[in-house]
C-alpha cells in the first residue's frame, strides 16, 4: 500500500501541487507510520499517505537509514558537505570536505573563530564576537566600527556656526519692564554682556529650549553654564534631554539599558561648566534641553559637542552588515505578518527568524502564510541606524525555487508611523528589483539612505511563494 519512499525527495515540485489540489483526509496519520522522526502526509495522489523522513533517513516509512559520507551532514554550523572522489588524497576525512560559513573553521566547522582575539576594538571598546564578524561597544566619544574616531567638536553655539534662526525655545523671561530679553539665540557658553543667557518665562511650566542642527548630526556631549541677573546666580541644577528626526517625533534620552529617562547633574554656580557626555551618542536633527530643576529661575548658556555624520560614514563606507547573517540581529529582533507552514507541519515552518542570508536547511528563510502585497518581515535593530543598503536571496522548498523579484522598503523610528522609501525623482514608492534564482544574492542600495530602527521588506512581486532570506547594510552612525 506504501509505493513512494526515496522519490518523495525528487518529486517534491510535483508533491506541492497535489497537496494543493487534494484535501487533507487524515485517517491515515492519525497514528503516524512513520519511523525515526518522520512526518505522516495525506491526500497525495492515489497514496493513502507518505512519509517526509528526518535527515539521514529514507524508505517509505523512514526506516532505512541513508548511506553515504554526507548522510547525515556532519558539518556543523550551516557547512555545508560535499563528497569527494576516493581518487583524491586527502587526510583523514578523505570522504567529504565540510565547506564552513564565514567565522567558522575546522574540520567540520565545528569551531565558531572567536573574531575578537585580535582586540579589533580601541579606546576601551568592548567586542562581541559574532558569526564571521565583531562588533564594537564603543564607550563615548569615540565612534567608528573599531571605536578608532573621536567625535568631539565644538557644533557652534559659542562660535556662533548655529545661527539665531537654528535656536527656539518655549519661552522668554523679559527683564526690566519688558526691556531685557533673555532670548534663546543668547544660550552660548561664556556669553556676555548684561543680558547673557537664555531664561524661561516665570509662568512656564515646561520649559525647553532646542537647537535644529539642519541635518542629522552625532551629539556625544553637552556644556552647560548658568549666569547671573541683577547680581543673582541663576543656573539649570538638573535637566533631561530629547531628540528628533524631524521636529515632531521627539524620544526622550535615556541611558543604555534604563528604562527611566536620563536626568543629568548640571551647574551649581552662575559661572562654571559641567560637561556630560551623551553614552551611547545621540543621532539626531533636533536636541532639546528640558530643565528639570532650577535655581531662581531656568538660565542657560551652552554648548553642543559631536560631530558630522558622514565624514565617518564615508570613511567607514558605511556598508557593514548589519547582523542578520552574523546574528547581531537576534532571533526576537525579527518578526513578519504571518509565517507559512508546508504542508501544515509544524517542523516545516518558515519562521522570519529564517531570513538569514545563505541560512542552509530544509527551511531556510521566511516565508507568509499567504503570499499577497500585505505581508511584510520586520526588523527591529533596536537603535537608530544608517541604513545603506539590502541584499536579498531566495530559497527552495523541498526542491521548488521560490524567490521575491520585485519589493518595497519601509521603514519607522517607533514602529508605528511607518514610511515608504520612495523614488527621488517620482516620489512613487520604489520598488526594488530583487532576486531571479533560488541562491544568488542581489544587492540593491538606498539612496539617499535613511535613519530608522525598524526596517520592513513588502514583497511586491514573486515566483512560487514569497519566500525571503536577506541582509541589511549601513553603520551605527
Ligand atoms: C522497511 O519497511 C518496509 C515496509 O514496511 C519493509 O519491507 C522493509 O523490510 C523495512 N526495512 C528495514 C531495514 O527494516
Ligand atoms: C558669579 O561667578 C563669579 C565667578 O565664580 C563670582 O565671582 C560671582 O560672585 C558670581 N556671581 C553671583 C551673582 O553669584
Ligand atoms: C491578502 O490576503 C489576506 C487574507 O487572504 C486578505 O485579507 C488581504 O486583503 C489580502 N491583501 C491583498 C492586498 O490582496
Ligand atoms: C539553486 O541554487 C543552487 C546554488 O546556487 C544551484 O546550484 C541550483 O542550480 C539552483 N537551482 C535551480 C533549480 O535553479
Amino acid at each position: 500500500m506504501i509505493r513512494l519512499g526515496m522519490e518523495i525527495k525528487v518529486s517534491l515540485a510535483v508533491t506541492t501541487l497535489l497537496l494543493c489540489l487534494f484535501s487533507v483526509r487524515g485517517e491515515y496519520c492519525k497514528v503516524n507510520l512513520c519511523h525515526n522522526g518522520g512526518t505522516c502526509v495525506t491526500g497525495v495522489g492515489d497514496d493513502p499517505f507518505i512519509c517526509i523522513c528526518a535527515d539521514s533517513f529514507a524508505g517509505d516509512t523512514c526506516n532505512l537509514t541513508e548511506t553515504g559520507p554526507c548522510s547525515p551532514n556532519p558539518c556543523k554550523n550551516d557547512g555545508s558537505c560535499e563528497v569527494i572522489s576516493p581518487t583524491r588524497r586527502g587526510d583523514v576525512f578523505n570522504e567529504y570536505i565540510c565547506k564552513c560559513q564565514p567565522g567558522f573553521e575546522g574540520a567540520h566547522c565545528q569551531t565558531n573563530v572567536n573574531d575578537c582575539v585580535d582586540q579589533p576594538c580601541k579606546n576601551g571598546g568592548m567586542c562581541r564576537d559574532l558569526d564571521g564578524d565583531y562588533t564594537c561597544q564603543c564607550l563615548s566619544p569615540y565612534v567608528g566600527k573599531q571605536c578608532q574616531l573621536r567625535c568631539i567638536s565644538l557644533l557652534g553655539m559659542e562660535g556662533g556656526a548655529i545661527v539665531e534662526s537654528q535656536i527656539t525655545s518655549s519661552s522668554v523671561h523679559y527683564g526690566i519692564l519688558g526691556l531685557q530679553r533673555w532670548g534663546p539665540e543668547l544660550a552660548r557658553l561664556n556669553n556676555q554682556g548684561i543680558v547673557n543667557a537664555w531664561t524661561s518665562a516665570a509662568y512656564d511650566k515646561n520649559p525647553w529650549i532646542e537647537v535644529n542642527m539642519q541635518k542629522t548630526m552625532r551629539l556625544t556631549g553637552i556644556i552647560t553654564q548658568g549666569a547671573s541677573r541683577m547680581g543673582t546666580a541663576e543656573y539649570i541644577k538638573a535637566f533631561k534631554v530629547a531628540s528628533s528626526f524631524d521636529g515632531k517625533l521627539y524620544t526622550t534620552y535615556k541611558a543604555d539599558g534604563q528604562r527611566r529617562d536620563k536626568v543629568f547633574v548640571a551647574n551649581i554656580d552662575n559661572e562654571s561648566t559641567k560637561t556630560n557626555l551623551f553614552d551611547p551618542p545621540i543621532v539626531a536633527q533636533y536636541i532639546r534641553i528640558i530643565p528639570v530643576v532650577c535655581r531662581k529661575a531656568c538660565t542657560l548658556r551652552m554648548e553642543l559637542v559631536g560631530c558630522e555624520l558622514n565624514v565617518y560614514s564615508n570613511t567607514a563606507g558605511c556598508s557593514a552588515s548589519l547582523g542578520m547573517k552574523s546574528r547581531l540581529i537576534s532571533d526576537g529582533q525579527l518578526t513578519a505578518s504571518s509565517t507559512y507552514r508546508t504542508w501544515g507541519i509544524d517542523s516545516f515552518t518558515w519562521h522570519p527568524q529564517f531570513a538569514r542570508l545563505d541560512k542552509q536547511g530544509k527551511t531556510n528563510a521566511w516565508s507568509p502564510a499567504r503570499s499577497n502585497r500585505s505581508e511584510w518581515i520586520q526588523v527591529d535593530l533596536e537603535k537608530t541606524k544608517r541604513l545603506t543598503g539590502i541584499i536579498t536571496q531566495g530559497a527552495k522548498d523541498f526542491g521548488v525555487v521560490q524567490f521575491v523579484s520585485v519589493f518595497k522598503v519601509a521603514y519607522s523610528n517607533d514602529g508605528e508611523s511607518w514610511r515608504t522609501v520612495k523614488e527621488p525623482d517620482t516620489g512613487n514608492d520604489k520598488l526594488f528589483q530583487g532576486n531571479l534564482d533560488n541562491n544568488t544574492h542581489r544587492k540593491n542600495l538606498f539612496e539617499p539612505p535613511f535613519y530608522a530602527r525598524f526596517v520592513r521588506v513588502i514583497p511586491w512581486e514573486w515566483h512560487e511563494r514569497i519566500t525571503l532570506r536577506m541582509e541589511l547594510l549601513g553603520c551605527d552612525d
